[in-house]
């Protein structure tokens, strides 16, 4: 089967997104909520793309390919969409890049390079929720959150540890574990995951805060020391 992305002939199987065509030819389309094989929420909507015949944008992470499909990643309408959406997300919290943790290894940070956009464009709201720092191993900086979701779909639909989720409603809305509990008093096991899928700052390293930046250190594939299991990660 065959669709046309930037007026590339690509070929698809049936059952793939226009995102997973789009990777497979080379083509990148921005992505922050999607997380490989896990089930597409459509939750950020920086990787719409614009589909001829379709009225609106449509988001290349959910909506299947179809044959004769022709797609534009990268047009003018597309481009105005992503830079609002990421203008919207970068004045939702405090993305402050100096003093971040994640400087340097932030998916929110390259997308404003890429795009040529800045903080300032909207009012920032006062941080609504407190920092959680009392356990050892991951820091919550709900401040730096936009709620993509993709640290409840490795906890959730990776480990299957379902410790933390979507939580009240609207402008409130924050990631909770168990009934907005700290980590340490939910299911939480500490594995990790969470951290390693958060593409900003809002999940950190308890003990490189303050001592080094994510950008300044090098993945290593070690044991886990947390359950005795033995599972190997980075
Ligand atoms: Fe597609 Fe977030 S990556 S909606």
């Amino acid at each position: 089967m065959e669709l046309t992305i930037n007026d590339i002939t690509c070929t698809f199987a049936p059952g793939q997104t226009i995102l997973e065509v789009a990777t497979a030819h080379g083509i990148f389309i921005p992505t922050l909520c999607h997380l490989p094989n896990c089930t597409p929420t459509g939750a950020c909507r920086i990787c719409v793309v614009e589909v001829w015949g379709a009225r609106t944008l449509v988001a290349s992470c959910a909506a299947p390919a179809t044959e004769g499909m022709i797609v534009g990643t990268e047009t003018e309408r597309v481009l105005r969409a992503r830079k609002t959406i990421l203008r919207l997300m970068l004045d939702s919290g405090n993305h402050d890049c100096l003093l971040c943790p994640a400087a340097g290894d932030c998916v929110l940070q390259s997308l404003a390079f890429r795009y040529g956009v800045g903080t300032g464009t909207f009012e920032r709201p006062k941080p609504r929720h407190r920092p959680e720092t009392g356990n050892p191993f991951i820091v919550r900086d709900f401040s730096k959150c936009i709620l993509c979701g993709r640290c409840v779909q490795a906890c959730n639909e990776v480990q299957v540890n379902e410790a933390i989720d979507y939580g009240y409603r609207g402008a409130a809305t924050k990631i909770v574990a168990g009934c907005d509990s700290t980590l340490a008093e939910s299911d939480c096991v500490f594995c990790g995951e969470c951290l390693q899928v958060c593409p900003v700052g809002a999940l950190s390293i308890h003990d490189a805060r303050g001592k080094a930046r994510l950008c300044e250190t090098r993945p290593v594939r070690t044991t886990c020391p947390y359950c005795g299991v033995g599972c190997q990660m980075d």
